[in-house]
């Protein structure tokens, strides 16, 4: 994809869902630290990196009274956020975008090793790789990214998060993407990502550009 349109894509679901560029940040720079421990070639990394971070770009498609609810979401309005997943895969194909890891990687994040997540319910192997592999780092940042209401953070959040993420093998995660992503983190090599803009240090504030506003909607 065009990277203007990546940026401007993100850009906007920044701006609609209030996650951050930092966390936009971190999961793409999970996501290639894991593929080159692979070996993937650079075609397949630059893909799947735009696919993570477009991952929630559904989320433009979902109305922001649900979104950014305060209160907790009725069984409605979750399974309204529960389509984020079709809705970005549907935006994706609007756009003309044809990249195999773009899409798989959109549309499936959330699915679940043991066919529990949604909206498919897809089992092990017929979740695309790329997706598995996704569904630990999202967790994972989730897990040791810097809230307001949480005291645990750095070296000892992802200490836990690492327990997290290991007690959800062959449940919730493929136990072979957990494995990498634990013996990357342990060997150091993901150290810096996981204190990238998540020291506690501000992150300037977001400004949505004009263009970007125009693809939120209300
Ligand atoms: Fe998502």
């Amino acid at each position: 994809m065009d990277p203007a349109t990546v940026h401007q894509l993100v850009k906007a679901i920044e701006a609609k869902d209030l996650s951050t560029a930092a966390h936009t940040w971190r999961v793409v720079l999970y996501s290639r630290a894991m593929l080159e421990a692979v070996g993937a070639d650079n075609v397949t990394i630059h893909a799947v990196t735009q696919g993570a971070a477009l991952h929630d770009v559904g989320k433009i498609d979902i109305p922001s009274a649900i979104l950014t609810k305060p209160d907790r979401l009725t069984p409605e309005e979750f399974a309204v956020i529960q389509q984020h997943p079709v809705t970005g895969y549907a935006r994706m194909v609007a756009m003309d975008v044809e990249d195999k890891h773009i899409l798989d990687l959109i549309r499936f994040h959330h699915e679940r090793w043991d066919g529990l997540g949604y909206p498919y319910g897809l089992k092990d192997g017929d979740i695309p790789l790329v997706a598995r592999y996704f569904a630990v780092i999202d967790a994972f940042d989730a897990m040791t990214s810097v809230r307001p209401y949480r005291h645990e953070v750095g070296e000892k959040a992802a200490a836990n998060a690492l327990i997290e993420l290991r007690n959800g093998a062959g449940t919730r995660y493929d136990p072979d993407a957990v494995r990498l992503f634990a013996d990357l983190f342990e060997r150091g090599s993901l150290t810096w990502i996981l204190n990238y803009f998540n020291d506690g240090t501000p992150i300037p504030d977001f400004t949505p550009d004009e263009s970007a506003v125009a693809l939120i909607g209300p």
